[in-house]
């Protein structure tokens, strides 16, 4: 199995999503991928869509409160995912963890509520700098991944080292295929990477990784199909 995701965090308004979502579906129509692929968008959540009017990509979302419905200004919560049939849904994203302050307990309390609700959850995990630089990278991930039922059916990890993310510096193929591999020894979940990844990166990715997450890379309509073509 083979996940082609991309987060396009705060970017793209509602227009330019429908437009990029109507172009790759296209795309995809006339030339269809295997069946062992998928692709998902996770767009800005003003920006989401009804999920079914699309036949080759599934959209998800980028944060959600964990309540059905409620007093929590300014979140949604799972009823307005379910008007547009959202399914998806990532969890602990870095800059949801350090620009927003979601620790794990959130992260886990976030998962065990979408758990319960039975979506596809991608759960990112990854290490900051200081970790990676004090050899401690590989029991880090072994915490956070401890933190949620790892072997939850509809559960994809996606490893994204801090360090990699919007960066332009992905981390190298050893580094990716050493975390993944450790990782494949708790879960049977799909692992996937996320940090930098571009059309130029993404083929020796997909040998290693079940899928890529795609942030700056995801947001050009050409590029984040060039991606897809690597798959
Ligand atoms: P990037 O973002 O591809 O721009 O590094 C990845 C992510 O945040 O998931």
């Amino acid at each position: 199995m083979k996940i082609i995701a991309g987060n396009f965090k705060s970017n793209l308004t509602r227009r330019e999503t429908e437009n990029f979502l109507h172009t790759l579906d296209s795309k995809l129509e006339s030339n269809p991928l295997d069946k062992d692929k998928q692709v998902f968008i996770f767009p800005a959540t003003s920006s989401l869509v009804e999920n079914s009017h699309y036949k080759h990509i599934n959209l998800g979302a980028q944060n959600c409160h964990c309540a059905t419905s409620g007093a929590f200004t300014g979140e949604v919560t799972l009823k307005h995912l379910e008007e547009f049939h959202i399914e998806n849904i990532l969890i602990g994203h870095s800059e949801r963890r350090n620009l927003f302050a979601e620790s794990e307990a959130i992260c886990v309390k976030k998962f065990d509520f979408f758990k319960k609700h039975g979506l596809r959850i991608f759960y990112c995990i990854g290490e900051g700098k200081e970790v990676r630089e004090k050899n401690e990278t590989l029991e880090f991930l072994r915490k956070q991944i401890f933190c949620i039922d790892a072997n939850y059916e509809n559960l994809i990890f996606a490893y994204e080292p801090l360090w990699a993310i919007g960066t332009g510096l992905s981390a190298s193929i050893s580094q990716i295929r050493e975390c993944i591999n450790y990782l494949k020894s708790f879960t049977n979940a799909p692992i996937i990477y996320g940090g930098s990844v571009t059309a130029n990166n993404a083929s020796e990715i997909f040998d290693i990784a079940d899928g890529v997450l795609v942030g700056s890379a995801s947001l050009k309509v050409e590029q984040f199909y060039n991606i897809i073509l690597r798959s």
